[in-house]
């Protein structure tokens, strides 16, 4: 399965993603990760995606795109895979389009997270990752807020989109995504 997981900073997206790349057998996809990798290795990339980063601005989305297609180039991708943190603006999302084209893929669903902004900020204060101090967090919403949501839109009217109530315990998100990936499943097996 080919499958986005959607939602504002701190709605789960990592957390479920653990437990749903072993269920699908497919790789996890985050750039989020990714491009800490590279900050870490000390890359060219890093080096200019870290201030981004540190602001919680987006990361241009040449450098991220090119993370991305080298990434869905590899054989483990062609089985399908996990997105996480990606895409996360418009020329993002037609840009994955045109990737999945070439191989004549297509994603299969896009699940969004719903969180509110209370319950998010105290997980991301809890957690304390490097861009988790308060005004870089308040800065992240924003982002989301002009840049990134508006994709809800691109993927319902493209009938991918499915929304989750991303609160509870992590056990209860789970449940609620395992049940839209089995319906999924039995759908297209009759
Ligand atoms: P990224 O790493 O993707 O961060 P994010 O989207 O802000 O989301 P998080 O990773 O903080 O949250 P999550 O949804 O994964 O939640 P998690 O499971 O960790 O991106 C970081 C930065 O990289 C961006 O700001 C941008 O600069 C850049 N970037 C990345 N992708 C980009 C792109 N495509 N284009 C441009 N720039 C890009 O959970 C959060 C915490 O809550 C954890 O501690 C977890 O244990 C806890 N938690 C999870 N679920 C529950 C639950 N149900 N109950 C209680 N606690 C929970
Ligand atoms: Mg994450």
């Amino acid at each position: 399965m080919r499958v986005v997981i959607f939602g504002p900073p701190g709605a789960g997206k990592g957390t479920q993603a653990e437990w749903l790349t072993t269920h699908l057998s497919v790789p996890h996809l985050s750039t989020g990760e990714m491009l800490r990798e590279v900050i870490a290795k000390g890359t060219a990339v890093g080096r200019a995606a870290q201030s981004y980063i540190d602001d919680g601005k987006l990361v241009p989305n040449d450098l991220v795109i090119q993370i991305v297609d080298d990434r869905l180039k590899e054989d483990d991708c062609r089985a399908g895979f996990l997105l996480d943190g990606f895409p996360r603006t418009l020329a993002q999302a037609e840009t994955l389009n045109k990737l999945l084209d070439a191989h004549s893929e297509a994603l299969d669903m896009v699940i969004d997270l719903a969180v509110p902004n209370e319950i998010l900020n105290k997980r991301l204060l809890d957690r304390g990752r490097t861009d988790d101090a308060e005004d870089v967090i308040q800065k992240r919403f924003e982002v989301f807020q002009a840049e990134t949501k508006p994709l809800l839109e691109h993927y319902d009217s493209r009938g991918l989109l499915r929304s989750v109530d991303g609160t509870g315990t992590r056990d209860e998100v789970r449940q609620r995504i395992r049940q839209l990936i089995d319906q999924h499943a039995s759908a297209n097996n009759d």
